[in-house]
């Protein structure tokens, strides 16, 4: 493997790993946050293969003799790659979430499509290989995604409807209290 063609599988394998352990901490945060047996099912599921794509990208980085990114330089590189938009969705119901993880499995899916490529033109075949494996999972997790979003959906509208049945009374309550703040 040429040293140009090295630096570059290192390169994309740095920026994988910080992707990684990005997920990792949305996906604990998307398991809390779920609120519904079957849609928690999916990220925790998820989660246990998340732990497994860290790894794998861990010891491609390795052995390639090189650590992953001190926590500083993951914050740039999760800059870097647009995880911070994707971050600021703040994803706290299961519409959002979905819509989180939705985008967030494909942006993994560019990723190890581009690693898989990046480290067959180095000449690279197991970090090709282990990028393939887990493109394989990312995508069987945007799919898993995209079956909540009828669950998500319904989950909404029973909670906007559940919050109309309610009341009136806080609702008027908010009223006066606009129409008093109004005044002053
Ligand atoms: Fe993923």
């Amino acid at each position: 493997m040429g040293d140009s063609g090295e630096e570059r599988v290192v390169e994309h394998l740095r920026d994988a790993h910080a992707i990684e352990e990005q997920a990792l901490k949305q996906l604990e945060r998307a398991v809390e946050l779920a609120n519904d047996d079957q849609i928690e099912q999916v990220y925790r599921e998820h989660l246990e293969e998340t732990h497994e794509h860290e790894k794998l990208v861990r010891e491609r980085l390795e052995a390639h003799d090189h650590e992953p990114s001190a926590v500083k330089d993951l914050t740039m590189r999760s800059g870097a790659v647009g995880l911070r938009q994707l971050a600021d969705i703040a994803p706290e119901t299961p519409v959002k979430l979905a819509m989180h993880f939705y985008a967030f499995e494909h942006l993994e899916i560019a990723n190890y499509e581009l690693l898989g490529r990046i480290a067959r033109g180095a000449g690279d075949d197991e970090t090709a290989q282990a990028a393939e494996k887990i493109l394989e999972q990312e995508r069987a997790a945007a799919e898993k995604v995209a079956e909540t979003f009828d669950r998500a959906a319904e989950l909404l509208l029973e909670a906007e409807e559940s919050e109309g049945e309610e009341g009136s009374d806080s609702g008027s309550e908010e009223a006066s209290r606009e129409k008093e703040e109004a005044k002053s």
